[in-house]
């Protein structure tokens, strides 16, 4: 693996190593001593065209647990301004020698011109690209549906073949919803897109239009609850945001008909009381918290993958 820019790259073997190391990664994060020399000498550049919280963060604290030196470059406050090109933006961090950019950016493709261009030499990883994909989301959801399925510390080598997932919401902009559909469908899960029609993209997936419906015939082993993009959106796409959460979202009313065992995901940030009730993300059958620590783990995992010449991590 060269540059990590959609989770249609990854094959399943591939995909299921990068858990593996992932797994390796969260016992080191959960120990008292949470560092690793690996990457020791190696810079990383945190490329941010977009807002990011958790993105961001994590790819700040896993490059730190990897001992790598971290630049955070945000576009704002920046002399993107005035103007300056991604290219000449990117040629100009690197000017002080950079062994990976991490590219978070509104317009899609974005990462993929920086990678595929001729713009740079080094590993490009995409921390979301507009409305088309989040590769790291989508391993940490996959990582997190490992160990809520099959259990902690019985996850190794292990895939989600036969596992049913509903992703719900607006699927239209949802660049984490393609990084699922196309890692999960990799990894041999069942993947089922719900939204109203006007935020259903044509051509991706099982589609379905009924929510209700959908968890009573599916029984999806997992319900992930999209955001509502509102910042993606120039025209009216639900009548109004009660309604929208009236049929769209999982209210406490449609919680308590789903099994005690249905795992609960959303990306964040979260719009509580829109897609999700507040009580039903903070319930134990909730997995959002534990997607944010995992997010670490995923990204020290990739950066190790594609910056260290090394096959298994040494303390
Ligand atoms: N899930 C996600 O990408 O969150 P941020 O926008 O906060 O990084």
């Amino acid at each position: 693996m060269r540059h990590l820019l959609s989770t249609k790259d990854l094959t399943r073997d591939e995909a299921i190593a990068l858990l593996d190391l992932s797994d390796e990664m969260a016992q080191v994060n959960e120990r008292g001593l949470r560092k690793l020399p690996t990457l020791r000498g190696k810079t990383v550049v945190n490329l941010f065209f977009e807002d990011s919280t958790r993105t961001r963060v994590s790819f700040e604290i896993a490059a730190k647990r990897l001992s790598a030196d971290l630049i955070n470059f945000s576009a704002k406050g920046s002399s993107v301004s005035k103007g300056e090109s991604l290219k000449d933006t990117a040629q100009t961090l690197a000017a002080g020698g950079v062994d990976a950019f991490v590219i978070r950016h509104g317009a899609s493709g974005a990462p993929q011109a920086l990678a595929e261009r001729g713009w740079t030499d080094v590993p490009v990883i995409n921390a979301g690209d507009g409305t088309h994909e989040h590769p790291t989301q989508g391993l940490l959801d996959a990582m997190t549906m490992r160990e809520r399925l099959h259990g902690f510390g019985s996850t190794r080598g292990k895939a989600l073949d036969g596992v049913k997932v509903a992703i719900v919401g607006d699927i239209a902009h949802s660049r984490v919803a393609r990084s699922n559909l196309y890692l999960l469908k990799t990894l041999g899960a069942e993947v089922h897109l719900v939204a109203p029609p006007t935020l259903m993209p044509r051509g991706l997936g099982l589609q379905h239009y009924d929510l209700d419906e959908t968890l009573a015939s599916v029984k999806p082993n997992v319900v992930m609850m999209l955001r509502i993009q509102l910042e993606r959106m120039n025209s009216a796409f639900f009548p109004s945001a009660n309604e929208y959460s009236n049929i769209w979202g999982l209210t406490e009313e449609r919680f308590a008909r789903l099994s005690d065992k249905t795992v609960i995901m959303h990306p964040g940030p979260m719009n509580r009381g829109l897609e999700i009730a507040s009580s039903v993300a903070d319930s134990p059958q909730s997995a959002i918290v534990r997607q944010v620590a995992n997010g670490i783990s995923v990204r020290m995992a990739v950066l190790f993958n594609l910056i260290s010449q090394e096959r298994q991590i040494h303390e």
